[in-house]
């Protein structure tokens, strides 16, 4: 094809699944020979408009890890030190570096960036940091000088614009969103109509994503501490509400301290479902956070605890709730691995007034 279409080829066909993979493009004068596999179809195709098949010998494979396009004297220096996985956020890759390879960081990142097409931005992450838990980031390399760390996230089919550089997103809860997804779906069953949810810690909004493209919500209070993460919020769940089973939904954001909803009348009594997404002091936040639950409510939680706390901590929080004059089934699951000592778990409380 002429070569001013080779993009729009080259997505075509791997969207059908007919692109060869590390054969890599050839040029032929004006055009480009972009590699077919096995399972494409012959040129008779309607899809391929006429363009013609032609055999060539397929150009070398390029290294199959990003450790081989390093300088062999520098990869045999500091090979057993290199990072052994990362983590891609849209088109933004973040790396952790051990302090042994720190001093190359950029020969790693160029490496990288040349072996990732998809991968615009590679970052070293030097940790979570503060209490908007936002990642110590570095720009390393980028490709064609665009160093912005904002970027566009898919999860379950919905996209999140964010950048986490300056509020937190993992996506490695995703699993987690799935499953707050299905417990919020159930509530609305049991309560027969949609849901008001409460979402203090809300980051850019991923555990409202599902919820509110699906329609099980009426309407989602959110908010966050981090002021930078507040216009992610709102355009992320207005995106997602506008394309929603249900765009009727009314959204509200607030910046702020979560614990100060309780101070709100408009919101005491309200939340069908709440949700605590601060691990490292949520349940410290309980008690503060009660007040807006209504009469027969879900929260849902997660905590970073001691590996063999799960019974202790239920039984706290069911004493919390008993106190707060609260009938309460606790259900604390371990989620993943955190560290030898400590866990990260989820906890489902159901609350009833008992009236
Ligand atoms: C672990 S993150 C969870 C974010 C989001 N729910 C997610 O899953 O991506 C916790 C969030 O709480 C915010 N935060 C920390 N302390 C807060 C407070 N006292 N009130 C409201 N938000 C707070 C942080 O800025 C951060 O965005």
């Amino acid at each position: 094809m002429p070569s001013a279409e080779t993009a729009r080829w080259r997505e075509r066909l791997a969207a059908k699944g007919w692109l060869a993979q590390g054969a890599g493009i050839q040029t032929d004068g004006e055009h480009r020979l972009l590699p077919l596999n096995d399972v494409a179809p012959g040129s008779e195709e309607p899809m391929f408009e006429g363009h013609t098949i032609v055999e060539r010998t397929a150009l070398e494979r390029g290294p199959q890890r990003w450790t081989q396009r390093l300088q062999p004297s520098l990869l045999a220096a500091i090979e057993a030190h290199l990072p052994t996985a990362h983590e891609v956020q849209g088109d933004v890759l973040l790396v952790k570096l051990e302090p042994e390879v720190e001093a190359h960081a950029t020969p790693i990142a160029e490496a990288m960036l040349a072996q990732f097409p998809h991968v615009r931005v590679v970052c070293v992450d030097r940790g979570v940091t503060g209490p908007f838990r936002i990642r110590d980031l570095q720009v390393l390399a980028a490709r064609d000088g665009d160093e912005s760390t904002v970027t566009t996230v898919k999860e379950h089919g919905l996209t999140y614009t964010l950048d986490p550089s300056k509020a937190y997103f993992s996506a490695r809860l995703s699993g987690e969103r799935a499953a707050a997804m299905d417990l919020m779906r159930e509530h609305s069953d049991r309560l027969q109509r949609r849901l008001i949810v409460h979402d203090p810690y809300a980051g850019v909004g991923p555990n409202l994503g599902l919820p509110l493209h699906h329609g099980v919500v009426a309407k989602a209070v959110v908010g966050d501490l981090n002021g930078e993460a507040i216009p992610f919020l709102e355009a992320n769940l207005g995106h997602i509400i506008a394309r929603s089973a249900h765009p009727q939904a009314h959204l509200e954001v607030r910046m702020g301290d979560g614990r100060a909803w309780r101070n709100e009348e408009a919101l005491k009594g309200k939340a069908d479902v709440l949700f605590v997404n601060l691990p490292h002091e949520g349940l410290e936040h309980m008690d503060d956070l009660m007040p807006l639950l209504a009469g027969d409510a879900l929260v849902i939680g997660w905590a970073v605890i001691g590996r063999d706390d799960e019974a202790s901590i239920a039984h706290q929080i069911t004493s919390s709730f008993a106190v707060a004059g609260r009938i309460s089934s606790v259900d604390v699951q371990a989620t993943k691995g955190f560290s030898t000592t400590r866990t990260m778990v989820r906890l489902v409380v159901r609350a009833t007034t008992g009236s």
